[in-house]
């Protein structure tokens, strides 16, 4: 099956990308990788080659091993061994862009914002004969594949999944490209150097000026970048990673963004209209629909808690890989958080990500940034991070409280008990808490 997956050699061109399916079979036969193994061909660049290419061989190769020893390389491609692989790992709506633009303002991280949407769409929009077939884990296998895939910045790989099929290496459906700096910046994007932006958001002037993404390039933008950055909402539990924390090719650092489930619902509804319809209507009613759904909400809960309590027993595999934040503390203490971040995954912070937080979380401080046309209400982070308790029915968040219990609970988020505790933002509901992960 594996080799059914190979790509054409030189050309590149994966030849199983007629059928997204048949990959989505190998990932569920148990393949984990699919080698990289058609950049060499096509990329030139200070970073190719080297360190690079050998870490995405067999290791058990011992033919590569011995050119994967750093003693033998020159120190520029020494240097590749201490990229970083960050993985930003969250639920939707829990501050996760916000915290995605620290590592995205950083010029030295290549940062992607959820690619794994692509994967989920091509699965969704399988054959429901074919969908049967293909069960969760083999979605888990695709999302690791391709994880690992970008972050040895192999970036056609994820041609297997864009829709429509990228012609010549260059897509216009490459999801939330605008919210990756690199991707809308030289050589990727040559309009998009200093001052091209002219005050708007990206995403409003980075489609248009930037035009269609040169994959390729793309994939040569992250190498000449240090480290690479992921933000995903679509991995359910940390224990799905394992593969990859393992992974003697990866060096990952899992930042897990956690924020009170009750904030989530309320931001998922203002978010989600549509889809949070009958919440609303138990919202402004206080009386619960027979046909609100509850299995999401609870389901969120589950998979953060399952994921902080694996994380905080650290075991064997994920020991120092793994750092639980709370939204709220970054929200109320941004530029310490910041340094935490940065401690954590091992590298300087740098003036970008330090200017872009003095901008974005300080109102005392002039901004154009795109930050305030989006998210106006980040401005005041500290003041936004609870704002939930204004905004939510007793009703709803009594029942949250039960389905949430535990997360409540192992995550130091209070629960109240009459409408008046929940309204009176003079008492926080955050505890405080340290999680000592770090050793
Ligand atoms: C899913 O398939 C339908 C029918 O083939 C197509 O119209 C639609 O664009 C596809 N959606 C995606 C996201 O690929
Ligand atoms: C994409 O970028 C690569 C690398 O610079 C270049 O060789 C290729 O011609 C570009 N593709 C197109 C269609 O412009
Ligand atoms: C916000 O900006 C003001 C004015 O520049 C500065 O005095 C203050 O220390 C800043 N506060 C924070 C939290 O960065
Ligand atoms: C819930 O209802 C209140 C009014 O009772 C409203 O102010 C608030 O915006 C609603 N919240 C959401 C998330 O729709
Ligand atoms: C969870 O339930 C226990 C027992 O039912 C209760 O003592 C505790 O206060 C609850 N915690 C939260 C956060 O609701
Ligand atoms: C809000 O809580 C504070 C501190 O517990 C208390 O002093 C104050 O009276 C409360 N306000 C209202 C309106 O209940």
């Amino acid at each position: 099956m594996h080799v059914g997956c190979r790509g054409g050699g030189g050309g590149g061109r994966m030849e199983c990308s007629w059928k997204t399916v048949l990959l989505l079979v190998c990932a569920s036969l148990g393949v984990q990788y699919t080698a990289i193994r058609t950049l060499r061909d096509s990329l030139s660049g200070p970073c190719h080659g080297g360190v690079y290419h050998c870490q995405s061989r067999q290791p058990k190769d011992s033919r590569w091993r011995a050119l994967c020893d750093d003693s033998m390389l020159p120190i520029e491609m020494s240097a590749a061994a201490s990229r970083r692989h960050i993985l930003l790992f969250t639920t939707t709506r829990s501050g996760s862009s916000f915290t995605g633009q620290l590592f995205n303002q950083h010029p030295g991280i290549f940062y992607v914002f959820e690619p794994l949407y692509h994967v989920q769409q091509a699965f969704t929009n399988s054959s429901s004969r074919l969908r049967r077939a293909l069960d969760r884990r083999a979605l888990l296998g695709a999302y690791r594949d391709l994880l690992l895939n970008l972050y040895t910045c192999d970036l056609r790989f994820l041609e297997n999944y864009i829709r429509p099929e990228p012609q010549e290496h260059i897509t216009g459906s490459f999801f939330r490209r605008s919210s990756s700096r690199a991707l809308c910046s030289p050589p990727v994007c040559p309009e998009g150097g200093e001052g091209a932006s002219g005050g708007q958001p990206d995403e409003t002037w980075c489609p248009k000026k930037c035009g269609a993404l040169n994959l390729t390039l793309a994939s040569m933008a992250c190498l000449s970048r240090g480290h690479v950055a992921i933000k995903t909402v679509r991995v359910p539990e940390v224990g799905d990673l394992r593969t990859l924390t393992e992974d003697p090719r990866l060096d990952l650092r899992i930042v897990h963004l956690v924020r009170d489930p009750r904030a989530i619902l309320a931001s998922r509804m203002m978010a989600f209209s549509e889809q949070f319809h009958a919440w609303k209507i138990w919202n402004a009613t206080g009386r619960k629909p027979r046909y609100v759904d509850l299995s999401q909400i609870t389901s969120t809960c589950r998979d953060m808690a399952e994921s902080a309590e694996t994380g905080l027993q650290r075991p064997a595999w994920l020991r120092g890989r793994y750092l639980l934040v709370r939204y709220e503390d970054l929200a109320l203490n941004p530029a310490e958080k910041a340094r935490e971040l940065y401690k954590f995954v091992g590298l300087e912070m740098d003036e970008n990500v330090r200017s872009w937080i003095a901008q974005n979380t300080n109102n005392s401080v002039p901004s154009t940034s795109e930050w305030n046309y989006k998210y106006s209400t980040t401005r005041d982070s500290k003041a936004t991070a609870e704002s939930w308790r204004l905004r939510l029915g007793f009703d709803i968040v009594r029942t949250l409280q039960t389905l949430c219990n535990d997360t409540l609970s192992l995550l130091g988020y209070r629960a109240v008990h009459s409408v008046a505790d929940l309204r009176n933002m003079s008492n926080s509901l955050v505890e405080p808490r340290t999680f000592q992960t770090l050793l």
